[in-house]
């Protein structure tokens, strides 16, 4: 069913699914395009930052801020990031106007140590008003490039421009500045006893919708295994009493089915509390498979995949 109107964005409407969810259906050309950048920023999250320093043809150095932005290709190796022409008034960003007459970028990566100064970098300066001064931040010689690095930055990018794609005319458009990383600086705090980036090690902070930020922390970082070259059975492979469970959730099921094949039961498999289940629930098999995929829920928030498949099998 579709409610048409709604009192906050006009042009939506709002979707009624036979169940009890509801969605809101925006057609982006129908609204501003504040009210775009609002869903799509909120919605397309979080985004990495890249703090830019350009130069201009003058000599005058630009930091700024831009987290449409992320990496594209290792080999080349191709960051992109979008300076785009301001929603209010149509104008473009000096970052974009240094771009275009000196072909050469450092990006900074930002993380938490930085992230007020940074926003303080965004402020709307005038061209020529260097905001290494205004931010407070300390400018290094770079090594290939002109522009200067930014110090406090754990790891710098250096870069030349490939090509800048133009993507319109009007307030809001992006302007993708297509980069080719040619140095890379990584502080020694983040790397760990390999020379490798500890993701533990370094904080970085990312932009979400309006002024919301978030922070990578090792309170919320976690690790999914990947199948790599070895494909995963699949949902649809997974036993139906399985895949229609009550219990599992989505994230479950897509641990469970990452498999290359579909396990068998291990005579050796001993497990006290799957033993209670059985025998506590024998009377009443509903409610001991309700039991048995509750405790692998529980063994597959510990990552213990192996372990949960055994669980489900005696079920
Ligand atoms: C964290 C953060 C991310 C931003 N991301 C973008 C972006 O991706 N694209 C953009 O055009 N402006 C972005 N801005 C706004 C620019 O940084 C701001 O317009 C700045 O004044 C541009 O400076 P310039 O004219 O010196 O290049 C962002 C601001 C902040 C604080």
């Amino acid at each position: 069913m579709v409610t048409p109107g709604f009192s906050g964005v006009a042009h939506c409407s709002f979707i009624h699914t036979p169940g009890s969810q509801r969605y809101m259906q925006i057609h982006l050309k129908d609204i501003s395009t504040a009210e775009a950048q609002n869903y799509l920023q909120h919605a397309i999250a979080p985004r990495p930052i890249a703090f830019a320093s350009t130069i201009s043809a003058g000599g005058m150095v630009n930091l700024s801020p831009f987290s449409f932005f992320n990496l594209f290709s290792t080999h080349p190796p191709v960051v992109i990031f979008s300076a785009a022409r301001r929603v209010r008034n149509n104008t473009t960003k000096h970052t974009l106007q240094n771009a275009e007459e000196t072909r050469e970028v450092v990006i900074n990566i930002v993380d938490y140590d930085m992230v007020q100064q940074v926003s303080l970098a965004s402020c709307e300066y005038d061209k020529g008003v260097n905001e290494f001064l205004k931010s407070g931040f300390t400018p290094i010689a770079a090594t290939l490039v002109k522009p200067p690095m930014v110090k406090e930055s754990k790891v710098n990018l250096e870069c030349k421009v490939l090509e800048i794609k133009y993507l319109g005319q009007e307030g809001g458009a992006g302007n993708l500045i297509i980069c080719e990383v040619l140095v890379m600086h990584i502080d020694d705090s983040i790397l760990d006893e390999n020379n490798k980036i500890d993701q533990r090690k370094f904080h970085h902070v990312a932009r979400l919708g309006g002024d919301w930020y978030c922070k990578v922390d090792e309170s919320n970082l976690f690790k999914v295994a990947k199948p790599n070259v070895q494909l995963g059975v699949g949902v649809d492979a997974l036993p139906a009493a399985i895949r229609n469970s009550k219990i599992l959730s989505g994230n479950n099921l897509g641990q469970l089915a990452n498999v290359t094949a579909l396990p068998h039961i291990d005579p050796a498999f001993e497990d006290e509390r799957l033993k209670h289940i059985v025998q506590y629930f024998s009377l009443n098999p509903i409610d001991m498979e309700m039991e048995i995929h509750r405790y692998a829920k529980e063994l597959l928030v510990d990552n213990k995949v192996d372990a949960a498949w055994q669980v489900l099998l005696s079920a």
